[in-house]
């Protein structure tokens, strides 16, 4: 099942898929430029069909095959936060097929800084007649589900595809940071609409006010289709509730009996609550500590929910994170993954 950087890139070359660890999360890859390649991304996660993809690009790619404009503020980003977890929106060059750009004028770019990613993005580049090779890739999970940390998740998430040969995965280590790319949107600066933040991240509203010289928007009606941002999103399986900090304490008498829950609570919270409350009567409430630096708990959250996923419980409850701007990102994936329970 092991494939090396080389057998990888030709895959992709010959139109087939390819999984890579990137530093965020796993990613599903096909080459940019094959519509066919990329309509096997949209089979393999069911994911509709007008949903755009980001195009990963080598360190040393040519920005400006993949774009028609690099305005100023995408040349400090890129100084600043690439290779990185940082997407681009930008104008698409016409080249770029409609399946990647699910039809819009605009494409997503990222240079990632996973060595691995890297590795294969510059391999197969070189494989390419011009030296520019893009791959299109969404996270490599099902649509509307939780994104994949480690080679085994996508395993997990794919077995049909990897039978039939149609996907290999590139292994790595598990991802650095957990979640996904911060995406920035930047297609629409001619028409005077600022830079829009479209998909909070790794790198923070504020990090990225520093480099613009102004805080990025957040997204209105006219901003373009995300499915990352539809409400209901990043969902495990099991029923996730968020609970707010004072409820904690009580959760436990809501469990109905028979029942198993977990609560993910912050050590604070852990040492008020008694773990493994279990009598006759009420259900059993388990407790999950959680780190409290946000960096931490990102790098934990969905390797955490696949877990818990397969431990039976009959609902994944999580303490209410703080609200400060480094917990936005944390805040956005946990919100969506609620949503898809109410
Ligand atoms: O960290 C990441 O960004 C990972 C790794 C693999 O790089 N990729 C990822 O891809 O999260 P995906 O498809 O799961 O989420 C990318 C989001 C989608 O919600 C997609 O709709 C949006 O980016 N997107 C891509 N191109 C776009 C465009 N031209 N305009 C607006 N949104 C776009
Ligand atoms: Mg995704």
């Amino acid at each position: 099942m092991r494939i090396s950087i080389q057998e990888a890139a030709k895959r992709l070359a010959e139109g087939d898929l390819v999984a890579f660890p990137t530093e965020t999360v796993y990613g599903l890859g096909a080459d940019a430029e094959n519509p066919s390649a990329v309509a096997k991304i949209y089979q393999a996660k069911g994911r509709p069909q007008n949903h755009p993809v980001i195009v990963h690009l080598a360190p040393n790619a040519d920005l400006s095959y993949w774009v028609s404009e690099v305005p100023v503020e995408a040349k400090k980003l890129i100084e600043h936060f690439w290779p990185g977890p940082l997407t681009l929106i930008l104008p698409r060059a016409t080249h770029i097929p409609d399946a990647v750009s699910g039809g819009q004028s605009s494409v997503g770019v990222r240079c990632p800084s996973h060595p691995v990613a890297q590795a294969l993005l510059t391999a197969f580049s070189a494989l390419k007649p011009n030296g520019q090779g893009g791959v299109a890739a969404p996270s490599a999970n099902k649509f509307g589900q939780v994104s994949p940390t480690s080679a085994s998740h996508v395993v997990s998430e794919f077995p049909a595809e990897i039978q039939a040969g149609v996907l290999s995965v590139l292994e790595g280590d598990d991802a650095d940071i957990g979640i996904e790319s911060t995406i920035i949107d930047l297609s629409r600066l001619k028409e005077g609409v600022g830079a829009v933040l479209l998909r909070p991240g790794h790198i923070t509203r504020g990090q990225l006010a520093e480099v613009l010289g102004y805080e990025p928007a957040s997204p209105d009606k006219a901003a373009p289709r995300v499915s990352g941002s539809l409400k209901a999103h990043y969902a495990p399986r099991t029923p996730l509730q968020m609970v707010r900090e004072e409820e904690c304490k009580q959760l436990v008498s809501h469990i109905p009996a028979g029942e198993k829950w977990v609560l993910m609570a912050f050590k604070e919270m852990v040492s008020q609550i008694t773990s493994q409350v279990s009598t006759t009567e009420v259900g059993t409430l388990e407790i999950y500590a959680v780190s409290s630096d946000p960096v931490a708990y990102a790098r934990e959250i969905y390797g955490l929910l696949r877990r818990l996923d397969e431990q039976g419980y009959q609902r994944i409850c999580v303490q209410a994170l703080p609200q400060d701007a480094n917990w936005e990102a944390l805040n956005d994936r946990l919100q969506r993954a609620a949503a898809a329970f109410v």
